[in-house]
């Protein structure tokens, strides 16, 4: 693991691996090692894979008020360190508002744009609440019991009882991940702006991975956007819901090469 630093904070990373460059951004209460067999599967291919820890996960430091923008600055960080020629960017879920974030800031790097379970729409009244409620149940009992419960309702029923070792390993790890970084990502989630007009106005292509069982996004948000760029690839993984990289492992690992080789 490296370390960029942004304002004084290390942002924790990995590059491996030589070719064009692919960076990975995972979702809420994960780290980078949710990308371990999709950042082997890119290797294979030739290319160079940065992924990056979000404030306040895997090794990065949690950020006082941190906002979406200011983790896709933080991921900028990591981009200038690096020097890195324009890259195709994968952002799951959370890192997808991320990825749209940074495609406002810095679209001249970005060759083409992966929303991985996610989208570009704010968070509604009900949802802020919500994130609220969690914010303050972490406060005051800590986050163990609430990655504990989080994560299984990620994946469909049937896998989470298939796959008890993956979810207990992503559990385990969440649960090392500082609570204060949890409520940091909750309340910049709750407070983000809507990046729909971004999404309209990408110059690059965009791929859609949508979950057929999804039931952290609405299934109308997920069909919605793909109307919003120009070039839009939508792929719906079936028996799958928030977490594909698992679930739907070599279908969206093949999705995902093919899109990078049309964005090349
Ligand atoms: C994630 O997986 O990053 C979260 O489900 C995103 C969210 O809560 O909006």
């Amino acid at each position: 693991m490296k370390f960029a630093n942004y304002q004084q904070h290390n942002i924790a990373y990995e590059c491996e691996g030589k070719g064009s460059p692919i960076v990975l951004l995972h979702g809420f209460c994960a780290d980078s090692w949710m990308w371990a067999d999709l950042k082997k599967d890119l290797l294979e291919e030739g290319h160079q894979v940065i992924t990056i820890d979000l404030p306040g996960f895997g090794q990065s430091d949690v950020i006082p008020a941190v906002t979406i923008p200011q983790m896709a600055e933080a991921v900028q960080a990591v981009v200038q360190e690096l020097k890195l020629s324009p890259f195709v960017l994968i952002g799951h879920s959370m890192g997808g508002y991320v990825s749209l974030a940074y495609h406002q800031q810095h679209d001249y790097n970005i060759k083409g744009l992966t929303l991985f379970h996610s989208h570009p729409y704010a968070d509604t009244e009900e949802t802020k609440e919500k994130r609220q409620k969690n914010i303050d149940f972490i406060s005051r009992q800590g986050s163990a019991l609430f990655v504990k419960q989080l994560i299984p309702q990620l994946f469909v029923e049937g896998f989470t009882r298939m796959n008890a070792y993956t979810v207990d390993r992503l559990i385990h790890r969440a649960a090392r991940f500082q609570p204060e970084g949890i409520m940091q990502a909750l309340n910049a989630m709750k407070n983000r702006a809507d990046q729909s007009k971004t999404l309209e106005n990408v110059n690059c292509p965009v791929l859609f991975l949508i979950g057929g069982k999804e039931t952290i996004i609405p299934h109308e948000w997920s069909m919605k956007q793909t109307t919003l760029p120009a070039i839009a690839h939508v792929h719906t993984l079936d028996k799958t819901n928030h977490m594909g990289m698992f679930s739907a492992k070599s279908t969206s690992q093949k999705i995902i090469r093919e899109f990078i080789l049309f964005c090349q």
